[in-house]
């Protein structure tokens, strides 16, 4: 029985493979439509989500299976202080595989401790959110048609982003990948990025404030959103929320070949006047989340159709 904890608990073969899948179910959807038939996903988020539990609830509808499960802490048991270890013993009774979302980093790690049924990692804290690498990896791929040999300029809230910091895993273990960090100096990646990723794989990789300095050597432009609900202090998120905004104007310096990403949601960082752009494809990657879970839920499961 496999959990999906941290990306890094893949190999980069099992991910190409899942990504290979997720094409398959992208060009077949009929052959995968009642792969789960019998099967139940419990969706447990205890912080909100759009994509994340509607992409895994669609990918689980679409393999033929059914969903149970609940959209916020107070509708649950947690309410009344129940354990992520007690809860998750309990849901292992109900369903046979777990997507869960947590606030606390490592609360998925502890459900695994104690579950009979593979389990998810949907987003804990400011750590990971590894189902989100994988749909990004699908995305550049399936627009770059590779997963080697292209510069990526991470920019926004570097620090909480946990998205951030599962793509960067991931990607250290692909070929010639360079990396640009910008960020506020507040909003600089944690240093065990820096450290036991980057630098322990030899990444090139530079860090700047400036996003326009860099923006005509980026491949893709992955933007994030300042995490409001990491901080400490309301007055400090309002001074940097606005560090970045991404406008059709700043657009023109960039190459006409570049992928514009974001793991979604959006406040203020990407102006709404890009979206018709060809380069933004974050709703494109949106889609490919669900693809992507419905491949991993398979995978998971133990269900292969080869
Ligand atoms: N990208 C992402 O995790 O979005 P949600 O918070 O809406 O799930």
């Amino acid at each position: 029985m496999r959990s999906l904890i941290n990306i890094l608990d893949l190999t980069t073969a099992e991910i190409d493979k899942m990504l290979d899948t997720a094409d398959d179910i992208i060009a077949n959807p009929k052959k995968y439509s009642e792969v789960c038939h019998g099967k139940k996903l419990a969706t447990l988020f205890f912080e909100p989500s759009t994509r994340t539990r509607l992409s895994f609830e669609a990918a689980m509808y679409e393999l033929g299976g059914n969903v149970l499960g609940f959209s916020e802490a107070q509708s649950s048991s947690a309410a009344k202080g129940e354990s992520v270890a007690d809860t998750t013993r309990t849901v292992c009774c109900y369903a046979d595989i777990i997507a869960m979302r947590h606030p606390k980093e490592g609360a998925p790690l502890v459900a695994s401790m104690n579950s009979t049924v593979p389990i998810i990692n949907a987003g804990d804290g400011g750590h990971n959110h590894p189902t989100q690498t994988l749909t990004d990896l699908l995305t550049i791929r399936r627009k770059k048609g590779k997963l080697s040999d292209f510069t990526i300029g991470f920019c926004g809230d570097l620090k909480f982003g946990r998205t951030v910091h599962s793509l960067i895993q991931a990607l250290s273990r692909y070929e010639n990948i360079k990396i640009i960090l910008i960020s506020p100096n507040e909003l600089k990646v944690p240093s065990y990025i820096k450290h036991d990723v980057l630098r322990k794989n030899g990444i090139e990789y530079k860090q700047t404030t400036d996003l326009e300095s860099v923006l005509p050597e980026l491949d893709v432009l992955y933007m994030t959103r300042v995490q409001r609900e990491r901080f400490l202090s309301e007055e400090e998120y309002i001074r940097l929320r606005d560090s970045y905004i991404l406008t059709r104007e700043k657009l023109k310096i960039a190459k006409e070949s570049l992928t514009i990403l974001h793991p979604l949601p959006r406040v203020n960082e990407i102006s709404v006047d890009v979206d018709d752009d060809p380069r933004a494809c974050y709703f494109e990657q949106a889609l490919c989340g669900k693809f992507v879970r419905m491949a991993l839920i398979m995978e998971l499961l133990g269900i292969h159709l080869d």
